[in-house]
């Protein structure tokens, strides 16, 4: 980090309870992705499957109290949230079209035009809406396959396996492509990973529309930073 870099106002782009959530993501989303796959396909023996359900389900419960702790402390988080990933105007038909710029950057080494995009993109609110959506029907069908596996009508179970296998398998492939873009954009790593803010002119260059009409100037001590008053 250079000098300038220090002095330059910083973006405060995800909050603590948004990051601890992410954080939870990670670690019961992702098993119980992993361990899904091999439910699915069976490749062990008895004893290794068995263990890969435990897996699953420890991932499970650690999902579980995330997204509960995330409702109780980060509710407004969870609101901002929902409004981003259901807003959509003709900026996002232009940016899915040429797929944010991505596959000619990465394959061509091109840069093109690309529409300008508030605090998420178009592919951002597309999976948002995919995890959203999905992940609360993957918890409950879940759940309700957990519990009620032996009792429930077959024909219910048959349906809510078939849409926990199908959302699991899809949510499953789209996180790893979310992993590696999440990575890619080294810059949006850091501040996911790291205080949850970003130098201001590096959300300017991937978020002008939210730089611009959202976020407001604050003070903290008698330093001057930009950032918004309720990170969302
Ligand atoms: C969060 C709560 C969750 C619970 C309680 C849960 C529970 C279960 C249970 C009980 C099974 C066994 C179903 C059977 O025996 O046929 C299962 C299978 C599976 N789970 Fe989950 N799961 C959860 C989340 C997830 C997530 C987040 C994913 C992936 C992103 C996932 C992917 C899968 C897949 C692919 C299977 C295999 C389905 C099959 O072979 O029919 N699960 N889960
Ligand atoms: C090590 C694994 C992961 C990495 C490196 C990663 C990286 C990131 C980054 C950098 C962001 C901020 C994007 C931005 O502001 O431009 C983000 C946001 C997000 N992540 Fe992850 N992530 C990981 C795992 C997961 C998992 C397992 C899920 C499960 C569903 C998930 C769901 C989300 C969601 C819903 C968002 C907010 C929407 C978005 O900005 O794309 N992440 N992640």
């Amino acid at each position: 980090m250079n000098y300038h870099e220090t002095l330059e106002p910083r973006v405060l782009k995800h909050s603590f309870v948004s990051r601890l959530f992410h954080w939870g993501l990670i670690l019961g989303f992702l098993p119980a992705a992993i361990t899904g796959f091999f439910i699915w396909m069976k490749p062990f023996s008895d004893d290794i499957q068995n263990l890969i359900m435990q897996i699953h389900i420890a991932g499970a419960v650690i999902l579980t109290i995330a997204a509960i702790y995330y409702c109780l402390f980060g509710f407004a988080r969870i609101v901002a949230f929902i409004r981003r990933i259901f807003s959509w105007n003709e900026r996002d038909i232009g940016w899915l079209l040429v797929g944010g710029g991505y596959p000619q950057k990465m394959l061509l080494g091109r840069t093109i035009p690309v529409p300008p995009m508030g605090k998420m993109n178009s592919g951002q609110k597309l999976m948002g809406l995919g995890m959203f959506l999905g992940g609360i029907m993957l918890i409950v069908t879940g759940w309700v396959l957990y519990a009620f596996m032996p009792v429930a009508p077959k024909v219910a179970t048959y349906w809510f396996d078939m849409v926990h296998l199908v959302l699991g398998v899809v949510l499953g492939l789209g996180v790893f492509m979310h992993i590696f873009l999440g990575i890619y954009n080294w810059g949006e790593f850091l501040a996911m990973f790291g205080d949850g803010t970003q130098p201001l002119s590096q959300a300017r260059h991937h978020n002008p529309v939210w730089v611009d009409q959202e976020i407001e100037r604050i003070k903290t001590g008698t330093v001057s930073v930009s950032g918004q008053r309720t990170a969302g």
